[in-house]
């Protein structure tokens, strides 16, 4: 167990990564020139998310040289089982980005003998700053946030999102989306999942769902949740698993209400890769 000076030093670096790798999206904003596509059709990589990932591990690798990183494009580096282990996404929401709609983020997590503990999701365009530790709470620009008190799920509003590799399985979350737009006051598609998490930590949306995550999609997000008085599991409820790609994220009170929602959902027709 971690002391809480140690957490908050961690939490202090983590925040200078994020606005150092927001720095350089905001330098870059409206300024790309080039857009490559990863692999999969729409998995987009730009020299922001580049430039801010090198940002990013600079400030980590200064300050922890023995800690290991898992970074959206570096991938791997040190051993993954380490007790401490940093999820960097340096870009969430490239898409979004790349298209100059203005709702995207640096996440920088810290897991410690494997938990989400420490999270920082920095939206420089908003200049939104959100930060968590475990035990040390949950801010927005240094103004403690909790989650929403919505506690009925026709009143909730809430948000997800589709997964890269959508058009090649069935489960794409299309069915979900649709019965959870029929049944609450709105589904959002926000495009950025660290973002998504951060707005169920301040309240401006009571619960998140989403399939196909990675890892620094959702390390800091996770914590911020957590420590705003929310509550992240799996889609059953039980214990949330980051490497699953699964996640759900609540207020808690809509909690029982959205699991059951999700697990009892029926695929939607005409979406599976052979047209059934
Ligand atoms: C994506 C965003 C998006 C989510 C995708 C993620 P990226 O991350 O978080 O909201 O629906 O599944 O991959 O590619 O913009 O870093
Ligand atoms: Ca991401
Ligand atoms: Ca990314």
């Amino acid at each position: 167990m971690e002391s809480s000076q140690q957490l908050q030093c961690f939490l202090d670096i983590a925040s200078e990564a994020a606005l150092a790798g927001g720095a350089v999206l905001q330098a870059y904003w409206g300024k790309l020139t080039e857009v490559k596509e990863k692999g999969r059709p729409g998995d987009l990589l730009t020299a922001a998310d580049k430039a801010s990932e090198e940002q990013v591990l600079s400030v980590i690798q200064r300050h922890f040289p023995d800690h290991a990183i898992l970074a959206e494009e570096s991938g791997h580096l040190g051993e993954q089982t380490a007790e401490f282990l940093w999820a960097i996404d340096p870009l969430d929401g490239t898409t979004n980005y790349a298209h100059q709609y203005p709702f995207f983020a640096v996440s920088v997590g810290l897991l410690i003998q494997g938990k989400p503990a420490v999270g920082v999701v920095f939206d420089p365009f908003h200049k939104d700053l959100f930060r968590a530790a475990t035990g040390l709470g949950a801010t927005c620009n240094r103004q403690p946030i909790q989650v929403s008190q919505t506690s009925d799920l026709s009143r909730s509003l809430l948000v997800t999102g589709f997964a890269y590799d959508r058009s090649e399985t069935s489960d794409n979350n299309y069915a979900e989306f649709c019965h959870l737009t029929h049944i609450t006051q709105g589904v959002r598609r926000g495009g950025a999942a660290a973002i998504d998490l951060a707005y169920v930590a301040c309240g401006r949306l009571d619960g998140f769902w989403e399939r196909g995550l990675s890892p620094w999609d959702m390390a800091a997000g996770v914590v911020l949740v957590e420590e705003a008085g929310g509550k992240v599991t799996a889609y059953d409820d039980g214990p949330f698993d980051i490497y699953t790609g699964r996640i759900l994220a609540t207020n808690g009170q809509v909690h029982p209400a959205l699991s059951r929602e999700l697990l009892t959902v029926k695929p939607l027709p005409g979406f599976a890769p052979d047209g059934s």
